[in-house]
């Protein structure tokens, strides 16, 4: 099981979307998709179609109370894709995790227990870099970094990389990151320079595959239906897909430089 993490500090940068958007374009493929909503707003959750308020376990008890990952994974009306779903008592997990020892590997330990259940995780993180977040970092082997080419989105970029220091010096060595850009819209001279720039600091960091603007989304996110189903042959359907295909290209690449 590949596990990505999507995260930024930066709020609305279309982490949520990306998380519901490839999820579902992995699993289209035929690969197992574990999807992870760590954010109290519950906004992966919703855009699935379940109602954050009558979920009986969510991943708050997963972290908190250790209810058992069984009792909590939901299968999703979407072929291949399965939920661990959020709710707002996320919310009491960020501020009492911190007291428990070790409570930044809470998420990583669960997953080792379904490492040959899923072929992939896919986690979405809440936009703050606190101690949920750092629970993603720790178990993820990659970080899907979603931003907007934006000047404010790029300025968050720097504390984001402090913390991916941060996180390979103490908890996960061989955490690896690859940035998204998202909401791009190519008509938009800003857009198109800073798009440069992103490709000059981070020239092996980078997704090929780059997200435009797409009304298409909003709509699925409402519809609680995931762009690939909700409109399957929209300009961000076909994106996500080729998304998908990079990671799967990824894992390929990475499983043939390990000794056999
Ligand atoms: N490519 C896109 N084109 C148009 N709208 C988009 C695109 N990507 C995301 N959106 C919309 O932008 C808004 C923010 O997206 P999303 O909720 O995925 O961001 P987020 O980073 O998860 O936000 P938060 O930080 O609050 O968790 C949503 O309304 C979503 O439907
Ligand atoms: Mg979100």
């Amino acid at each position: 099981m590949l596990k990505i993490a999507v995260a930024n500090e930066k709020g609305g940068v279309a982490k949520t979307t990306t998380a519901a958007s490839l999820g579902a374009a992995l699993a289209e493929t035929g690969k197992k998709v574990l999807l992870i909503d760590l954010d109290a707003q519950a906004n992966l959750t919703l855009a699935l179609g379940f109602d954050p308020r009558t979920i009986s376990y969510s991943n708050a008890n997963l972290l908190m109370n250790a209810i058992p990952v069984g009792q909590i994974i939901q299968s999703t009306p979407f072929k291949n894709l399965y939920l661990l779903p959020s709710n707002p008592q996320m919310g009491l997990a960020e501020q009492f995790l911190p007291i428990h020892q070790g409570y930044e590997f809470f998420l990583r330990n669960t997953l080792s227990s379904l490492q040959s259940s899923f072929d992939y995780a896919v986690i979405d993180c809440p936009p703050y870099l606190g101690a949920v977040t750092t629970n993603a970092f720790a178990a993820a082997d990659v970080l899907l970094i979603p931003t907007q080419a934006e000047y404010f989105s790029i300025y968050a970029l720097q504390s984001l990389m402090n913390k991916v220091k941060q996180t390979r010096e103490q908890i996960n060595p061989q955490l690896t990151y690859r940035l998204l850009l998202t909401l791009f819209d190519k008509r938009n001279k800003i857009h198109r320079i800073l798009r440069e720039q992103l490709h000059k600091n981070f020239p092996t960091g980078m997704f090929e595959t780059i997200i435009n603007i797409d009304t298409k989304l909003r709509e699925s996110a409402i519809a609680g239906s995931p762009v690939i189903y909700h409109a399957s042959r929209s300009r961000s359907a076909v994106q996500y897909r080729a998304l998908a295909q990079e990671i799967i290209q990824y894992v390929e690449e990475t499983k043939a430089l390990q000794p056999a």
